[in-house]
């Protein structure tokens, strides 16, 4: 493999220094992918599809990562649960989650066989950071006998204490499965708030009972930006994530996952959208519906910008000890329940 790799480090010898560049504008609004751009990317895709067809890997990308992996590298594309899924299914030896912390570990906890890589490293998120295992063990001893869901932006031991995790695509569905008429919900405290008028909509109300944080992304968009976006163009259709403020979202015409917001634009006859989200997923949006706008404030989740086209080469040649994902045993198993129920309860 190392003679393969010698090679392969000339190609990409000169795509290194330009490919800094390029993952850099990747990120901004008005960055557009020019000529120069894709020769960067050329020699770092072809290396990374030969690595990953050696040793049998699988490369996926949540729909926030940048185009040259969601497009150029990847086998699957998608939100965190389609993702969860397609971890759980595969036949690789190795799967490469171009994503962040949560989602890798994840992967790595319903497949403690395989070997997991996340290029970025331990990429986190505000969400999974802002709570631990024994900060739900002491709510639940405070509020005994609720039943407990968390969000799968959690850590292990997040997920090890509660009885079934949760994705932003099936959220409202399972928690309205749950028995009695109170539920934990940790740890997205807007999330949260939109789940308690969600369900009371549906007529199966429960008084939701949260602690953690919020998305450093979506909770920055405010009613006034779905205001400007109305007066700016008056026949948009704007779209909003679940982690977005209750009084944001009650304004907006669609809220759902990434995967929702996709199918919603997708099946909408509108041409104009306004993208409470991060901008990935607009990114995603303009290459998949060239005859439709894409109108988007702002938002771009910086943990998830940590994956590059470089350092999915080097998770998958020589990983470094912090892309390789390893969770203990004893979380891990407990952990794994509460994700089989969210499979189960999500069917
Ligand atoms: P989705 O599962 O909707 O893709 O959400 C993941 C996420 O991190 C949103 O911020
Ligand atoms: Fe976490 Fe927000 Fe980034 Fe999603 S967008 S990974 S919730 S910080």
């Amino acid at each position: 493999m190392f003679d393969t790799l010698e090679k392969e480090s000339l190609i990409v010898e000169e795509a290194h220094r330009l490919y800094g560049l390029l993952h850099s504008v990747s990120k901004t609004k008005s960055a557009k992918w020019a000529m120069a751009d894709c020769l960067a990317a050329a020699p770092y895709t072809l290396a990374i599809n030969h690595f990953k067809k050696e040793q049998n890997a699988v490369i996926l990308a949540h729909s926030y990562t940048t185009p040259d992996l969601v497009y150029g590298v990847a086998d699957y594309r998608g939100d965190s649960y389609e993702l969860a899924l397609k971890a759980r299914d595969s036949q690789a030896d190795v799967i490469v989650f171009a994503g962040v912390w949560f989602m890798a570990e994840t992967a790595k906890i319903i497949n403690p066989s395989k070997k997991v890589l996340i290029p970025a490293g331990r990429a986190g998120c505000t969400l999974a950071d802002s709570m631990t295992g024994e900060d739900v063990k002491k709510l639940r001893a405070l509020h005994s006998g609720v039943p407990a869901l968390c969000y799968i932006n959690s850590t292990a031991e997040v997920k090890a204490e509660c009885d079934s995790c949760v994705t932003s695509g099936n959220v409202f569905d399972i928690a309205q499965k749950m028995k009695g008429n109170e539920l934990i919900f940790v740890p997205d405290m807007l999330m949260a708030q939109n789940l308690e008028a969600e369900l009371k909509r549906r007529g199966t109300p429960k008084k939701i009972i949260s602690s953690g944080g919020s998305c450093c992304v979506h909770d920055k968009y405010r009613p006034e930006h779905v205001e400007k976006l109305r007066a700016d163009y008056p026949d948009i259709k704007v779209v909003a994530h679940p982690e977005c403020p209750i009084e944001v979202c009650e304004m907006c015409d669609y809220v759902g996952s990434t995967k929702a917001m996709a199918a919603y634009v997708a099946g909408s006859e509108a041409k104009t959208f306004g993208m409470l989200t991060e901008f990935g997923l607009v990114n995603r949006m303009e290459a998949e519906h060239p005859d439709k706008q894409f109108i988007w404030p702002f938002g771009v989740c910086s943990y998830m910008k940590k994956n590059t086209l470089i350092n999915t080469w080097e998770a998958l040649v020589d990983p470094r000890p912090e892309q390789v994902v390893e969770v203990d045993a004893q979380v891990a198993a407990a952990a794994k329940k509460s994700i089989e129920k969210m499979f189960e309860l999500a069917k």
